[in-house]
């Protein structure tokens, strides 16, 4: 058994750290407090036992810049994986939660609410194992009060235990972004960190301030109320998500009136009140926070029977799934109005560039219409495996559509053979540095080129023949003329 050890008077100091869940946001994290605090042991535990192989392989399960050096660095010193879950929980100090809570497909809250399901369970695994005092502490993006559920389970087990066991649950939110996982974790824009008022809430709270003053400046640690803090991550979600929503709404009318959404944004996102940042507009926002977060706050104003504010966070998601509509349908017409037979390079899976992720990719989203359609796509993406871009797709449309529509290719050049158009859904830079004309000869005639993530001018892949629709762009006519109501 183990108790937090004492260091100064009443301070609380963390020695052993336990992370169940070794996802996008567990591996890189604990891989960062291993690298900056070598007095704190981590293990990272998963009940995935081919992800922890991973991860203690040459071949790490994610796909994230500067990563493996961090890994390299300090596995086996004081960073360990393992699956067992038991044993680390009964050896920490404090545990992160960092597993997943995605949105719920059954029951009270479907398509809206977050699962907790596995929230639960390891919170159940605590309460079973733990033999000494911990901190428990919620990185997973929960909706406000999940703690309160958390404390609830382990006040039981702390009832009827005759071990001493008392818990202390914080909340910490993750604002890492894939792709920049490790320079966020090195430099982060504020930790968050939410504790009760109590005494022993707030000395918990004093602990993990410490494990994260090891690198970085207290004035950007923020200590709040354990529901403010939960309650801030599912807004600082919301708040990007609709940024890019209101920036790919203009991009309709760009399209439709001849100005360009580029320029748009750079005049708009001049003014230092709204600022530059997540103002591309794109094919639609993915990954694994986004679309959830934003429903899961859907949820709780509906809950909360604040039916007006639901609508307003709503209309993000409503924009999203339009844009990415839009987008294949704009294939399907500016190809004669049928895609059917005919072959399309899709390059991009990844939900962004610098990951291997494809959770809520658009690409997925668009290659559905375009499967509804009768496309035959012919797919690279740098960093996706093709069992994962298969698996996606088979969950969206079916096992045999897949295997009559879907090629999955490992040279951006043999995509793009014969095909009647390029699509690009993803912004890698390295899509950048084709050679188009290449391309163009090689096709189907007359090729298009559809940008879905504003990388190319206009002017450029039409100088090489192509007919091009980027987003956010209209054609020369209109340009020129501008548009008359
Ligand atoms: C996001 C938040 O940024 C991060 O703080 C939080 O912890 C988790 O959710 P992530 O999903 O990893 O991070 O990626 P992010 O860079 O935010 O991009 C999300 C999606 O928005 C991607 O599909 C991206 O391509 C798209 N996007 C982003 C745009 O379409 N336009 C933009 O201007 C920015
Ligand atoms: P995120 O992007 O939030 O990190 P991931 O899905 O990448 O989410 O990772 C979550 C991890 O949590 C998965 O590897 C999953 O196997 C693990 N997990 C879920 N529930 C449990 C549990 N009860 N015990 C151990 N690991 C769990």
């Amino acid at each position: 058994m183990t108790e937090i050890a004492n260091g100064n008077g009443d301070q609380t100091v963390v020695r052993r750290i336990t992370c169940v869940g070794a996802g996008y946001v567990g591996g890189p994290t604990c891989a960062m407090i291993a690298y900056k605090s070598p007095q704190i042991t981590v293990t990272v535990v998963d009940m995935n036992k081919e992800r922890i192989d991973a991860w203690n392989s040459d071949s790490l399960p994610i796909f994230e810049p500067g990563l493996e050096d961090v890994v390299m660095k300090c596995r086996g010193t004081n960073l360990f994986f393992s699956t067992d879950v038991p044993e680390a929980i009964r050896s920490a100090d404090l545990i992160f939660i960092s597993v997943n809570t995605p949105t719920k497909m059954y029951g009270k809250g479907a398509g809206m609410a977050p699962d907790l399901k596995y929230v639960e369970s390891v919170a159940r695994s605590i309460a079973e194992h733990a033999q000494g005092p911990k901190i428990v502490v919620e990185k997973s993006t929960v909706p406000v009060k999940a703690a309160e559920s958390i404390l609830s389970i382990l006040e039981d087990a702390q009832r009827r235990s005759n071990n001493n066991l008392t818990f202390q649950v914080l909340s910490n939110p993750e604002f890492l972004a894939e792709g920049t996982a490790m320079r966020d974790l090195a430099s982060p824009d504020r930790v968050l960190i939410g504790g009760e008022d109590s005494e022993e809430g707030q000395r918990a709270v004093a602990a993990l301030v410490n494990v994260y003053a090891s690198w970085v400046p207290r004035d950007r640690i923020l200590t709040t109320k354990t529901w403010s803090s939960e309650l801030s991550k599912l807004v600082a979600n919301a708040f990007l998500a609709q940024r890019i929503s209101s920036i790919n709404s203009v991009s309709a009318i760009c399209e439709a009136t001849g100005a360009d959404v580029r320029e748009v944004a750079k005049a708009v996102g001049c003014d230092e009140r709204i600022g530059s940042n997540f103002l591309n507009a794109s094919v639609g926002f993915g990954g694994s926070c986004f679309q959830k977060d934003v429903l899961s706050l859907v949820y709780l104003c509906e809950s909360l029977h604040l039916d007006k504010v639901a609508d307003y966070w709503n209309g993000v998601i409503t924009i999203n799934n339009w844009q990415r509509r839009r987008f294949a349908d704009a294939i399907v017409s500016e190809l004669f109005n049928t895609v059917a037979g005919k072959k399309i390079a899709i390059f991009g899976f990844a939900f962004k560039k610098s990951t291997g992720d494809t959770r809520e990719s658009s690409a997925i989203h668009v290659s559905k219409h375009l499967m509804e359609e009768e496309a035959r796509l012919a797919v690279y993406d740098p960093a996706v495996t093709e069992k994962q871009m298969r698996q996606e797709l088979v969950m969206e449309t079916s096992e045999k559509s897949v295997n009559k529509l879907v090629t999955v290719f490992s040279d951006p050049y043999e995509a793009a053979k014969d095909a009647h158009a390029i699509v690009i859904l993803t912004e890698w830079e390295e899509f950048k540095t084709y050679d188009y004309a290449r391309m163009y000869n090689a096709m189907s005639h007359p090729a298009a080129f559809f940008d879905g993530r504003l990388l190319f001018k206009r002017k450029d892949i039409e100088a090489i023949g192509f007919h091009f629709f980027g987003i956010g762009s209209a054609p020369s006519h209109l340009s020129e003329v501008g548009y008359i109501l």
